[in-house]
C-alpha cells in the first residue's frame, strides 16, 4: 500500500489532476495543445496577480533557477544571495558556477532576512545587478516578507528574483504591486502537479536585464522560449503535454475554491499542525514561520530521520526529515495542495503513535486536541 504523502513537495495529486495527466497526448504543436498552454499562461498570470507573460518550462524547479541566473547576468557580474537554508544556499551555488560574483548573505538556520539588513548589503554594494531571496525556505519553514524586501530592492538599482516554489497557492502573492522583478517556482507542490514543470514570470525591469546577459543558455533562453509562446502558444521544444493538462485542472480547482480561501485553508492548517507539535513538546524551527509545511526540532535523543520511517513503515504516513545539517534533528510535516484540514488529524494521530512506540513521551491525544482547537476556532 502506498503511504499518504504528508510532505512538502511532492505533495499528493488529486483524482481530477491524475485522471487529466491520464489522457492521450495532443501533439505539441496543435492548436489544440497552444491553447491549453495560453490557457495555463493565464492562469498563472492570475496566480501572481501579474500582467506579464509567464514562461513555462520542462523541468522542475532548479532547472528554472539556474535558468533565472542565466538569462538575467553576466560573467563577472555581481548578486546578492539570501542564503537562509537549502535553497537559498542553491542560488548562491548556480551564480557561482556561471562565474558570477555573489554576495553571500548567509543567515541562521530557521532565520528570516529583515528589510534593514538587506537594505545595508545593498548600501554596501550598489554594483549588484540582482538578489535571489527564497519566499518559502522549504529546508527550514521559514519565510521572507518579499513584499518588505522587494520595497527596498526597488530603491536600489537592482532587480529582485524571488522563488517561489514552496509558496505559490499557499502565500498570496501580488507580483505586480509589490514590484517583484522576477519569480520562479515548480509546479509539484500546492500546485498539486506531479513533478516535472515549472514556469517563471519577468516584469519590464527583469527582461532589460536578460537583453543584456551574456551567459550561456539554449533550452533556457527566455527570449526564445517567450518569441515561441508570443507568436505560436508553443515552448521551442517539446513539453510534458500531460502535465500542462494536470497543471490545467489543479489550476482550475484552486480557481473554484476561491484564491483567498485557498489562502486562508493553509493558514488555518499551518496555524493547526504548529500548535499540535507544540503541545507535543517540539520547538518549531523557523522564527516567521511558512504555511505549507511544519519543521519540528527534535530533542536530545530523538532522531527526526527515524521519526519519519516509524511513521511510513509501520503508519503509512510519509513526512520528510530535515536537509543537509537538520538531517536527524528536526522532521518536516508537508501541508499543502490537496492535503485538507480533515486529513491532519491521520497525520498527528500517526505521529502520536510512532513516538509512543519510539518510547518518547506522549500524552495521547493532546496533540490531535490541540489541531482540533485550532481548527474549531477555540484556541
Ligand atoms: C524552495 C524551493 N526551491 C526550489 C526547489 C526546487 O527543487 P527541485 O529542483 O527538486 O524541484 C524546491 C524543491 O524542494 C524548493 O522547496
Amino acid at each position: 500500500m502506498k503511504s499518504k504523502l504528508f510532505t512538502p513537495g511532492p505533495t499528493k495529486v488529486p483524482g481530477a489532476v491524475l485522471n487529466a495527466v491520464g489522457q492521450q497526448v495532443l501533439h505539441h504543436r496543435s492548436p489544440e495543445f497552444s491553447e491549453k498552454v495560453r490557457h495555463v499562461q493565464d492562469e498563472l498570470g492570475r496566480l501572481l496577480q501579474t500582467h506579464n507573460d509567464t514562461l513555462l518550462f520542462t523541468c522542475s524547479g532548479t532547472g528554472m533557477m539556474e535558468a533565472a541566473v542565466a538569462n538575467l547576468l553576466s560573467k563577472g557580474e555581481k548578486a546578492v544571495c539570501v542564503n537562509g537554508g537549502l535553497f537559498g544556499a542553491r542560488w548562491a551555488d548556480i551564480c557561482r558556477v556561471y562565474g558570477v560574483e555573489v554576495v553571500d548573505v548567509v543567515l541562521e538556520w530557521g532565520k528570516s532576512i529583515g528589510p534593514e539588513e538587506l537594505a545595508k548589503v545593498l548600501d554596501e554594494h550598489p554594483d549588484a545587478k540582482v538578489v535571489f531571496v527564497i519566499h518559502s525556505e522549504t529546508s527550514t519553514g521559514s519565510l521572507n516578507d518579499i513584499r518588505a524586501l522587494a520595497k527596498v530592492v526597488e530603491g536600489h538599482d537592482a532587480v529582485m528574483a524571488v522563488d517561489a516554489t514552496s509558496s505559490v497557492g499557499v502565500h498570496e502573492i501580488r507580483m505586480d504591486e509589490w514590484a517583484i522583478d522576477l519569480i520562479v517556482a515548480g509546479t509539484q507542490k500546492a500546485l498539486m502537479t506531479p513533478p516535472g514543470l515549472a514556469f517563471v514570470a519577468l516584469n519590464g525591469r527583469a527582461w532589460s536585464l536578460v537583453s543584456g546577459s551574456d551567459l550561456p543558455k539554449f533550452y533556457f533562453d527566455f527570449t526564445k522560449t517567450w518569441k515561441r509562446l508570443q507568436k505560436k502558444g508553443q515552448t521551442p521544444f517539446t513539453t510534458a503535454v500531460s502535465l500542462v493538462y494536470g497543471l490545467e485542472v489543479a489550476l482550475a480547482m484552486m480557481e473554484t475554491e476561491g484564491w483567498d480561501n485557498v489562502y486562508a485553508r493553509h493558514q488555518r492548517m499551518g496555524d493547526a499542525v504548529r500548535a499540535a507539535v507544540i503541545t507535543l513538546g517540539f520547538d518549531v524551527l523557523p522564527e516567521v514561520p511558512v504555511n505549507g509545511l511544519t519543521v519540528a526540532v527534535c530533542p536530545e535523543g530523538l532522531d527526526g530521520n527515524r521519526v519519519v520511517r516509524v511513521l511510513d513503515d509501520e503508519f503509512g504516513v510519509r513526512i520528510a526529515g530535515g536537509q543537509d545539517r537538520l538531517s536527524g534533528k528536526v522532521f518536516r510535516i508537508g501541508h499543502m495542495g490537496a492535503i485538507r484540514e480533515r486529513d491532519l488529524s491521520m497525520v498527528i494521530a500517526a505521529l502520536e503513535r510512532a513516538l509512543h512506540e519510539m518510547g518518547h513521551p506522549v500524552k495521547a491525544g493532546a496533540g490531535l486536541s490541540a489541531l482540533q482547537q485550532v481548527l474549531l476556532g477555540t484556541m
